[in-house]
This record gives C-alpha cells, structure tokens and sequence, in this order.
C-alpha cells in the first residue's frame, strides 16, 4: 500500500479537502485535480439513528461536533498531505440539516480563516454527480469510472433527500428536467423498510431482503404525473402500506408498529422484491425518456440509491448505451463528491465564499 507521504509526493497537481456533514454523515477527503481520490474519510452517526428509524437531528448535530476535526485530520493524514500541500476548502452549506450543515460550514470557515486557503461552497445534490468523474485513487477497494462522463451528460441523482433528473451539457451549466412532487426514493425505500419491519436505513435492508423475494408477486402502482420528468413515491409507498394490511387481513386501526410481527419473512421478501421493481421502474422509465429526447452522450447516476443493484441492472438492460456509475461507498454521502466538484470550481475559475460569511442553506435545490 502507497504510504501517507508517497502518495501526496507522487502526485503533482491542485488538490482540495472537501468537507461533508449535511446529514449523519461526517466525512471529509482530497481530491487532486477533480479525478484522483486521495483519501476518503466518513464516520457515521448511523448507529444512533437506526434504533428511531430516522436520522435525528439533535444527536446528528452533537455527532458532527466530535467527529469533525478528527475526520479531516485523519484525510489529510491518509492523503500524505500537509495544509501546505492544500490548494482549496470545498465544503457543502446546502442542502441539509441545519444544525448539521452549521458543523461543517463552521469548520470550513474557521479553517480557511486560519490556513488562509480559498473556499468554496457546494451544493451537495450537484456534488453526488461529481462522484462520478473521480477516475483513479491509490487507495484500496475502490472501484471507479474508466473516464469521466462526456457532455451532454444526463444526470439521475437518486437519495435520500432528493430524486432529480438534469442535463448537463458543461460544467455549472444545467437544466433541472424534472424531480419528485413529494418523497425522495430513498425515503421511499426507508418508510417501506419501516412498514415490513427492516432496520434503517432502508434502501440497502430492502435490496438485500428483496433477493430473497419474487418482484411480480404484488403488482404496485406507478405514479402518473403530468411533469414529464416528474417523481412520485408516496402513492408507491401507501400502496404497500396497504398492501401489508391486506396480506395480515388487519385493517389501519392496526398499530403499523405491530405490522411487521404479522407478515412472514416469505411475506417481507415478496413486499421488498415487487417495491424495489416499481421504484426502480419509475426512474428508469423517465431516464428513458430523457435519453430519447436529448440524446446525452453519457447517462450517470448518482446519490444513495445509485447503489441500488436493481437499478443499476434496469439501466443497464433498457439503456442503449452503458450507464456511468461510481463505487457504492462514494454514492452515498461522502467528502469525495464534494472535494471534487471543488477541484472544478478552482480549475474554472468559480466565485469563492467569503470565510467570515458563508451561512447555511438547508432548503438549496438545483
Ligand atoms: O445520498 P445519501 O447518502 O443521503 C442523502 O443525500 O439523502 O442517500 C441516503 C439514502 C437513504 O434513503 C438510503 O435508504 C438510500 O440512500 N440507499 C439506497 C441504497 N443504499 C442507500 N436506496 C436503495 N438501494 C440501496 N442499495
Ligand atoms: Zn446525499
């Protein structure tokens, strides 16, 4: 394994530590020159939120504040990388919790202030994109695109807080085609996981229990909406709710927390299976669409549930084109994604934020 000091000496070029913390996920890495991945640190409250099945705020907050100097000092560490080998901060101010975003945004700042490093804020949704242009690393276990996406680049950003389809045809030039009316699908996959009683988070519990399942046992519903590009979940998500309560032959004045103690496992799997299918197809289905109309030269997909294998198999035998996708451990939230559409920001000249200024931007979208 390339040690610490070798693999920031090796590599010549601009590098950015980027800094993440929107949600239950501290993390921070560094990225050279937006395609090689340094060094790649989260730490996770997870462990703390699954016994409420939902990330809590407070204690994602509480989590940020212990983990995230240790986090950053353990990237520049794994990257071989002093501060004088750091060009630029990247950190994400928006989309995200409040309390959590404040952490990082903090940090960031403090950081650059001391350091005098230029900074710059990400928007965290356009940032799970810009995993996928990461190419090479000197780390182990990470496998990463061939190349990066050519443009017009058709972007399917599928998480836990955002369902979107965009058209990139450059760097910081888009066009945001469509996006849900309501629950993102990794919400989808969460409350799904809660009905039939799978630990959170939901969308790696479902695929996992959905293999052991039948996907045409129940037929679902697909949301029809009149954005072209448009997202439902929640229908998709009642449906199986109800479906549950079919099965049980109980009706809603059922507590839905004594749901899960009545459907076998054969049950759950069948219910796992037939959601994932439909959830799945409803993004793909619009993916398709986008293809035809705007014949992108590269289709990337990207967030939490780009990790999900049925999705990555539905693309992959419908599109007729391969699919550009990076390695599940940077689809999920992770300071890679940021420091590399930081790395991009510095290369093309990009506004930087005021360290005495940057505030927050919980509600940010495309
Ligand atoms: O991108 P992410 O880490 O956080 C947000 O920005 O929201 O996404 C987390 C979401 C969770 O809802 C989780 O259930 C979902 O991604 N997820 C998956 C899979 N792995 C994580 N959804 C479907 N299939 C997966 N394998
Ligand atoms: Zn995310």
């Amino acid at each position: 394994m390339l040690s610490g000091m070798s693999a920031c000496a090796t590599l010549v070029g601009m590098k950015v530590l980027g800094i993440e913390s929107s949600c239950d996920e501290t993390a921070a890495a560094v990225v050279a020159d937006g395609t090689v991945l340094l060094s790649n640190v989260v730490a996770s409250s997870m462990d703390l939120h699954a016994q409420y099945g939902g990330v809590i705020p407070e204690i994602a907050a509480r989590s940020h504040i212990e983990a995230v100097m240790p986090v950053i000092t353990q990237a520049l560490d794994d990257a071989g990388c002093t501060w004088a080998d750091i060009d630029a901060i990247a950190v994400t101010y928006g989309a995200g919790l409040g309390g959590s975003l404040l952490i990082g945004v903090l940090a960031a700042r403090t950081l650059a202030i001391l350091k005098n490093k230029p900074l710059y804020g990400i928007n965290h949704v356009e940032a799970h994109v810009y995993a996928n242009f990461l190419t090479s690393t000197p780390l182990p276990g990470y496998a990463l695109s061939a190349q990066q996406p050519p443009f017009p680049m058709l972007a399917l950003i599928v998480s836990g807080g955002h369902s979107q389809l965009a058209l990139f045809t450059d760097h910081f030039s888009y066009r945001l085609l469509g996006q849900t009316q309501d629950d993102a699908i990794g919400e989808a996959f969460d409350k799904v996981a809660k009905i039939t009683g799978l630990p959170y988070p939901g969308g790696p519990s479902i695929s996992k229990k959905a293999l052991e399942g039948n996907p045409q046992t129940y037929q679902l519903p697909k949301a029809r909406l009149s954005g072209k590009y448009d997202f439902s979940f929640s229908g998709l998500k009642t449906a199986v709710l109800r479906l549950a309560q079919e099965i049980v032959g109980k009706d809603f004045t059922l507590p839905s927390s004594a749901l899960p103690g009545l459907l076998s496992e054969a049950q759950k799997a069948d219910i796992a299976a037939s959601f994932q299918r439909m959830a799945v197809e409803t993004v793909v289905d619009k993916t398709l669409l986008a293809v035809e109309e705007f014949a992108p030269r590269s289709v990337v997909i990207a967030g939490g549930a780009a990790a999900n294998m049925e999705l990555r198999r539905q693309l992959s035998a419908r599109l007729p084109f391969p699919i550009a996708y990076t390695d599940p451990k940077l689809c999920t939230d992770n300071g890679a994604m940021i420091a590399t559409l930081g790395c991009f920001k510095v290369a093309r000249q990009q506004a930087t934020a005021d360290p005495y200024s940057l505030e927050i931007a919980p509600n940010l979208s495309m």
